[in-house]
């Protein structure tokens, strides 16, 4: 098998900004009360006119340029998204389209907040097995188009983003070395937006009944994500033959910070290796991960010969880590 690792990442918010002080002239709420329960400041908002695509496309275009890789190259693009353009076609094939990805394969690929690591795990298995050389997984949302803004409890929580990578072959040793997915679906009924598939088809009920919108049980979710992240991260090092103790950086899903900190916590590393940026975005789904590798990637966290760690959970519920010896060199 072929080492695969990531070679360039990129990511792309919109430029609106929601602050907890905004919310609290829309919501009975409170800067106070936000930061202290989840660490959020401030969200960013895609207009009307912007949907997941258009943030998809910035994200891939900067990883691209990172990668120093054309579009025309690329063998496969994977969108992670629960908030598509369309239920069909496909944000992938979208986002191929404009970027001139004309050979490249696609598909969009629903896993919720852990979407971005069931995306890579993909396409990385077309790389390792020699199909692919070229792959770009993107983990995009418009959160903010499916929440119900009279909803205290869950239109604090989220924000619009998408974060991208490109993969390709790396030298031996290094890239993905272990992963860890799982899910459970009797937990699904935690986390959804039961309106508008096959179960609800869009009507006036459904409408009115506010069905189009995320749905969430935030305690039980809150106990799932702090018990999960530990054993998950665990797992995936344990596959790469690696303990705690190895992790040079952390890259959790950007929940909340208590859930962060209890994982944290639970695992025993040091808080300095952990990434957070939830303070400025809000949870932003499959683009939350992504987004938070880019910004260590180019920050210089990420040093050549690094044990990254990438861990999330989500609606499924799902989720999952990767463990990634980085393979890049400089920022
Ligand atoms: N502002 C002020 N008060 C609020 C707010 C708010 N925005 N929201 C809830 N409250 C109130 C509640 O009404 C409740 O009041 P009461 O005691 O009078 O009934 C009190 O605050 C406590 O509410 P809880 O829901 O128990 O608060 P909790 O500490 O559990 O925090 C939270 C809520 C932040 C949602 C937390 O449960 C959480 O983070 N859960 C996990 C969410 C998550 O990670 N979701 C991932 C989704 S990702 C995906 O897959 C799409």
């Amino acid at each position: 098998m072929v080492s695969v690792g990531i070679v360039g990442t990129g990511s792309y918010v919109p430029d609106k900004v929601l602050t907890n002080f905004d919310l609290e002239q829309m919501v009975d709420t409170n800067d106070q009360w936000i930061v202290s329960r989840t660490g959020i400041k401030e969200r960013h908002i895609a207009g009307p006119e912007t949907p997941v695509s258009e943030l998809c496309y910035q994200a891939a275009v900067r990883a691209l340029a990172d990668a120093k890789l054309v579009p025309e190259e690329l063998d496969l693009v994977i969108v992670a998204t629960i908030t598509p353009d369309f239920v069909f076609p496909a944000t992938a094939c979208l986002v191929a389209e404009r970027l001139g990805a004309k050979k490249a394969a696609g598909f969009d690929l629903q896993a919720a907040c852990t979407g971005f690591l069931y995306g890579v795990a993909t396409a990385a298995q077309f790389i390792a097995s020699g199909i692919y050389k070229n792959a770009l997984v993107i983990g995009g949302e418009t959160l903010s188009k499916i929440l119900n803004w009279e909803d205290r409890g869950t239109c604090i929580l989220f924000g619009d983003g998408a974060g991208a990578a490109v993969l390709q072959p790396v030298e031996e040793g290094y890239g993905f070395l272990g992963y860890d997915l799982g899910m459970d679906g009797a937990g699904g009924n935690l986390l959804t937006m039961p309106g508008g598939g096959s179960m609800h088809p869009a009507s006036a009920e459904t409408v009115a009944k506010k069905m189009h919108t995320i749905q969430m049980a935030g305690s039980e979710v809150f106990k799932f994500a702090v018990r999960i992240m530990g054993e998950t991260a665990l797992k995936a090092l344990d596959k790469a033959g690696l303990g705690i103790g190895d992790v040079d950086c952390l890259i959790p899903h950007q929940a909340n910070t208590r859930i962060v900190d209890a994982a944290v916590k639970r695992l025993g590393i040091d808080a300095g290796k952990v990434v957070v940026n939830l303070d400025r975005y809000g949870n932003m789904s499959a683009a939350s991960i992504p987004v938070a590798l880019d910004e260590a990637a180019r920050s210089g966290r990420l040093n050549y010969g690094d044990i990254m760690v990438m861990v999330g959970f989500g609606g499924g519920l799902t989720w999952g880590a990767a463990v990634v010896k980085w393979s890049k060199r400089g920022v």
